[in-house]
């Protein structure tokens, strides 16, 4: 029951963050206009407004028809229609958005942009508006690397233009390569950021998230159960706020983050050597300022890795393998920052997952690995295990902070987390 409750405490603040956001969503004329149908439902189902304005060659691949069914509202498609202000749609549309989408912006529809012309409705809204501007392109990869589009999207972006994708796949005219539409997901958390305060533009996280996997031969390895949602989440929450993320992750089955650095990594001295390179590439210019480590790395590792299968014999049992200490990348960095100035250091914060008597483990743990903040869950109550999309913490710090939250979402649990970092830059 405290699950449902907590998913729809998360589901209700995203419901709540878009609740009566008005959207203008430009269409412009090309074979993935279909796709933002989609888009269109994924933005009404979180609770945003939604108006489409197409170009006439949008309205070659969907209907005016098709767009008013599914948005709700009526389809703007003319420059000279005498709408509701007197032939001055595309002022009201720019102003009145929180919001303008161009999904998919061609080519052409960017060149547009791009030299400020506004010879139909859709430019004209364009050239109009004054916020927030997310572009979306999709187009043929020979299109989309030409050289003349590829000045354009420099131009679009050196104007303030946020863009999403294009993402490499197959593409409509059967070549493959960059030109697909971003997905759906992708382009709703996109449009989410650009309306999102920046509380933390300037300042880089860098993330540890996932199991690691310690070889044994090649079909075979030690790992944990962790999922690594927890690190998402917390990415998540730091990129909304408009930080620079660094994501070194374990094998997991969740999708890279749109913004975010993911660095893919397999076993625990791999997580290691990019952890300290990161930190060596930062540290001269100062430009690390959080680093949370949610992994669970695995303590040890095979002492030998077998480039075979290990076969079966009956002389093998009881099996015994070998196992050595892998290297511990929260007290590697908790050594590097204590020979630092406390203004030089980036804040560090390390996860415990106990099974029992957490917050007594996790005031030991506090005193062996010297870390600002310590993260403690009990992975033995309900709902703060590994796979679940809930978790319950209790945060620590080095002067004897006690401070347990209630079960939350992950998605809560993280932004609540950042915050808390936030507030002791
Ligand atoms: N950690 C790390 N490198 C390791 C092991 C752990 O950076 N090789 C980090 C984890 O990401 C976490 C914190 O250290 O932030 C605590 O991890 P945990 O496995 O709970 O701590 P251990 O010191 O290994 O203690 P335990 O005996 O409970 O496993």
């Amino acid at each position: 029951m405290d699950n449902i409750d907590t998913k729809l405490s998360s589901l209700g603040c995203t419901l709540q963050f878009w609740h009566k956001k008005k959207i203008s969503l430009v269409v412009g004329g090309g074979i993935a206009a279909y796709r933002v149908l989609d888009l269109i439902r994924g933005l009404k189902a979180q609770g945003a407004e939604v108006t489409v304005i197409g170009t006439e060659a949008a309205t070659r691949f969907v209907t005016p028809l098709t767009f008013h069914a599914i948005s709700g509202h009526p389809f703007y498609g003319d420059l000279f229609h005498p709408g509701e202000e007197g032939g001055m749609d595309h002022i009201r549309l720019a102003r009145e958005a929180d919001l303008v989408i161009v999904a998919p912006a061609t080519a052409d529809l960017m060149a547009k942009m791009a030299h400020g012309l506004a010879n139909d409705l859709a430019t004209a809204m364009i050239l109009a508006r004054r916020g927030p501007l997310l572009v979306a392109p999709a187009m043929n990869v020979a299109m989309w690397e030409h050289p003349a589009t590829q000045r354009n999207v420099e131009r679009l972006k050196g104007d303030g233009l946020v863009f999403c994708g294009p993402e490499a796949g197959a593409l409509a005219c059967g070549e493959e390569g960059m030109g697909r539409l971003a997905g759906v997901d992708t382009i709703l958390e996109a449009a989410r950021r650009c309306l999102e305060d920046k509380t933390l533009a300037g300042k880089h996280f860098l993330l540890t998230a996932g199991p690691t996997r310690e070889e044994l031969d090649p079909v075979r390895y030690l790992s944990n159960h962790s999922s690594g949602k927890m690190g998402w989440a917390i990415a998540q929450a730091a990129l909304r706020a408009g930080a620079q993320v660094t994501l070194v992750h374990g094998p997991v089955h969740l999708p890279p983050l749109w913004g975010a650095k993911m660095v893919p990594v397999t076993s625990a001295c791999d997580m290691f050597a990019a952890v300290m390179d990161c930190w060596e590439t930062c540290q001269p210019s100062r430009s690390l300022d959080a680093i949370i480590l949610t992994a669970a790395v695995a303590d040890f590792r095979p002492v030998v890795r077998s480039s075979e299968k290990i076969k079966k014999t009956s002389s093998m049992t009881p099996m015994n393998i070998e196992l050595e200490a892998n290297p511990d990348i929260l007290l590697e960095l908790g050594r590097r920052h204590g020979a630092m100035e406390n203004h030089q250091r980036p804040i560090l914060v390390g996860f415990a997952a106990e099974t029992g008597r957490a917050v007594e483990r996790g005031r030991e743990k506090l005193a062996r690995k010297p870390c600002d903040l310590l993260v403690v869950n009990d992975l033995m109550e309900e709902g703060a295990g590994f796979m679940v999309d809930t978790n319950r913490v209790t945060l620590l710090d080095r002067d004897g902070l006690e401070e347990t939250w209630p079960l939350m979402s992950k998605d809560a649990v993280g932004a609540r987390l950042v915050e808390a970092v936030a507030a002791r830059f």
